[in-house]
């Protein structure tokens, strides 16, 4: 049933027009899929999984799991027993059984308006199926696992698919990560091999990514793990190119021709990409694998500090990114799609590289920075490429929309059709200034709530069909079961505010922590048994619509990046001034929410400007600049319950400003709290 439109809840319904072609066109054909899907997964999935090459058909039992920690190991398998590889599902399918070898896969749109490349799906599977050749010649094999620390260029798409070719596993590390954190990455997940590159520009700042790599592997080294083999892409430019070193719209990626710059160099481990691309044949035979085999892995911030690595598997991540690319941003084979994400994120893997792939879609793959070398950029490349699915996050429109409307003005945007958003719950005010400006009231906007761990969307609109609240990602897709429980685990009815919690397995839910499977079981399974918890807190309302209010864990989303409060803490705590540190979630209007530290110091230590700039540093060393605090407060001593537990729910408050603190009778040392008043108004000079 269409939802009535509220006085206080405005609904938005797609033009007909659009809903007419659209491959769900009304809720009620949503309503009737969704009922199979849920009842009868097995039968749902196996008529899309019929889509794609199996070289053995699955045919034994389609859907096993557990998802009852009190009766046993979770577990959780689709397909097991079919045999097939994914990359040869997402190129060799579309070139081979499609012919759609010179369709344009990727618009690489680079740092520099001017520098750009197209790439066909035949020149990618010729380029994957050299780079896979490579791999094997380096010993790579089936399950072993290869670090990815690259920039936005194709040749990350490339390396991506040639481990999946030959069965590896790969570990994309984001390239605005620190190399302490690559290193614990590499480590973590065993890694045997890193690919990376020399360097790349966001907006005019230049970094040297190889630098960085050499100093992970260093520490990788110190810590006995060794890793002896490193390929480097070279992409770096000269920084201001003159018009014949502009980079060409070649037929190729790995036939630009670069400037040499110095590139830090370690002959016993480095090898430049293009040297051994240059000899490797462009015919590789694809490793069959099952689909329960690892397809990659991910790490995702944990609420104890340490990142999880996140293992997604072959068959059902491949079927799901395909089919929710497809009915979400209601793909049709003339589109031009454009996801913002970075692909070192898992809307990148799952949403540049895997689903659009798997539909033969044409992507924009942009390099650079919103509002380089203008605030009109974004808008400037929808009309070049005839963007008509554009996908980003409420971060970048909240700041996008501090310009104005006329930047976006400036631009026709006249492709557009729909306009999507993830990583965080979207404020109705950059909600309608997406709809009324960007999109000019004709785009319905999919706000799609998923998570590394699901792998996909899984509480998400359908253009076409569902009707739109700003703010609510709306009803689940295809295959997923939401509720919500109380504190005591009950599964709350109707209108009802809770956890978050899915019922049954939808094919690309994480199959483990990489390493750590009871890290796995515990993080998502214990606290409710029979349940995957999602650490969302969510809103029901009168009409079923689902909103995602927030982490309810200790857990904060920068920009749309998770971060945990515990790893900026130890980052912290590790200055040799620092004795203890409490890090909270502070609103911020641009980032959504920013890091709010407070640090006590040790026995004869001063706070200043110094220490606090020391203290920002180190932040970004030890794990990235999303991570670098937005405060830095000196505490005295920080509010404990009796039990020495931090109370953060104060420390929220303190940051606010905010008198009212609530309940304080478990405090441990009631005086802390005014010193801690105090303190701020010293920090802010008032
Ligand atoms: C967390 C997952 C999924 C790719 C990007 C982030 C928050 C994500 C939404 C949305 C409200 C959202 C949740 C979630 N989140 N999308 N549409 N509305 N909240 O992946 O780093 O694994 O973070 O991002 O809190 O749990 P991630």
């Amino acid at each position: 049933m269409i939802p009535e439109s509220g006085a206080s809840q405005q609904v938005f319904i797609a033009p007909s027009e659009l809903s007419s072609k659209a491959h769900i066109p009304n809720l009620e054909t949503y309503k009737e899929l969704y009922a199979k899907s849920v009842e009868n997964p097995e039968e749902f999935w196996k008529g899309l999984a019929k889509e794609f090459y199996w070289e053995k058909q699955p045919t034994g039992q389609f859907l096993d799991y557990n998802f009852d920690v009190t009766k046993g190991k979770i577990y959780i398998e689709w397909m097991k027993g079919g045999i097939t590889n994914i990359c040869y599902n997402v190129l060799d399918r579309n070139v081979k059984e499609k012919k759609l070898g010179d369709k344009i896969a990727f618009y690489w749109e680079g740092n520099k308006p001017g520098t750009s490349l197209k790439v066909t799906y035949n020149e990618l599977l010729q380029n994957v199926c050299k780079c896979a050749n490579v791999l094997r010649e380096q010993g790579v094999k089936k399950g072993d696992r290869v670090s990815i620390y690259m920039p936005m260029i194709v040749e990350l798409v490339v390396a991506m698919l040639a481990c999946a070719r030959i069965g590896a596993v790969h570990s994309v590390v984001f390239a605005g990560f620190s190399a302490d954190s690559l290193c614990d990455r590499i480590i973590d997940s065993h890694c045997s091999l890193l690919i990376t590159a020399d360097g790349f520009c966001r907006g005019d700042k230049q970094i040297n990514l190889k630098q960085l790599a050499d100093e992970a592997l260093n520490k990788c080294k110190e810590k006995n793990f060794p890793v002896t083999k490193c390929i480097v892409v070279k992409h770096l430019w000269k920084t201001e190119p003159s018009s014949n070193d502009v980079c060409a719209e070649g037929p190729s990626p790995l036939k630009r021709i670069c400037q040499n710059l110095q590139t830090p160099w370690n002959a016993a481990i480095d090898m430049w990409w293009h040297e051994l691309m240059e000899d490797a044949s462009d015919q590789c035979e694809p490793e069959w694998c099952d689909a329960e085999d690892d397809l990659f892995i991910l790490y995702t911030s944990g609420s104890t500090g340490k990142p999880k690595g996140v293992v997604h598997s072959i068959g059902g991540y491949m079927i799901f990114t395909a089919t929710t690319f497809k009915y979400v941003f209601d793909y049709h084979p003339d589109d031009v799609y454009w996801c913002t994400a970075d692909i070192g994120w898992i809307t990148g893997h799952s949403y540049i590289t895997y689903g659009p792939l798997a539909n033969a879609a044409t992507s924009v793959l942009f390099e650079g920075l919103p509002i380089y070398p203008d605030e009109s950029r974004m808008w400037q490349i929808i009309d070049k490429y005839k963007v008509s699915k554009f996908y980003t996050a409420p971060t970048a429109i909240r700041l996008l929309m501090k310009y104005g409307d006329e930047p976006v003005k400036r631009h026709s945007r006249k492709s557009l059709k729909i306009l999507g958003t993830v990583g965080e719950p979207i404020n109705p005010e950059a909600w309608l200034w997406y709809y009324r400006v960007v999109g000019e009231e004709r785009c319905p906007i999919v706000d799609t709530f998923w998570q590394t761990e699901t792998g996909g969307h899984v509480m998400t609109p359908l253009p076409g069909a569902t009707p739109l609240k700003p703010g609510s990602a709306t009803l689940p897709f295809f295959g997923v079961v939401p509720s919500i429980l109380n504190e005591s685990g009950e599964e709350l009815e109707g209108e009802a505010e809770g956890y978050l919690v899915f019922k049954q397995p939808w094919p690309s839910i994480m199959r483990s922590v990489y390493g750590n499977h009871p890290r796995f079981e515990k993080t998502y399974f214990r606290k409710f048994p029979g349940y995957y918890v999602t650490g969302d807190g969510c809103k029901r309302d009168k009409d079923g619509y689902y909103w995602i209010t927030g982490r309810v864990d200790d857990m904060l989303n920068v920009s749309g990046h998770l971060l945990s409060t515990a790893e900026v803490e130890s980052a912290l705590v590790e200055h040799r001034a620092v004795a203890e540190a409490a890090v909270v979630s502070h609103p911020h209007a641009v980032k959504g929410e920013c890091l709010y530290c407070f640090v006590t110091l040790k026995e004869g230590r001063k706070f200043s400007k110094t220490l606090e700039e020391e203290l920002r540093k180190q932040v970004r060393e030890k794990i990235s600049p999303i991570a670098t605090p937005d405060f830095i407060q000196y505490a005295p001593a920080l509010p404990k319950t009796r039990s020495g537990k931090i109370m953060r729910r104060v420390l929220r408050k303190i940051a606010r400003n905010e008198k009212d603190l609530g309940d304080t009778s478990t405090l441990a040392d009631p005086a802390v709290v005014d010193q801690l008043f105090t303190s701020r108004c010293q920090m802010f000079n008032v």
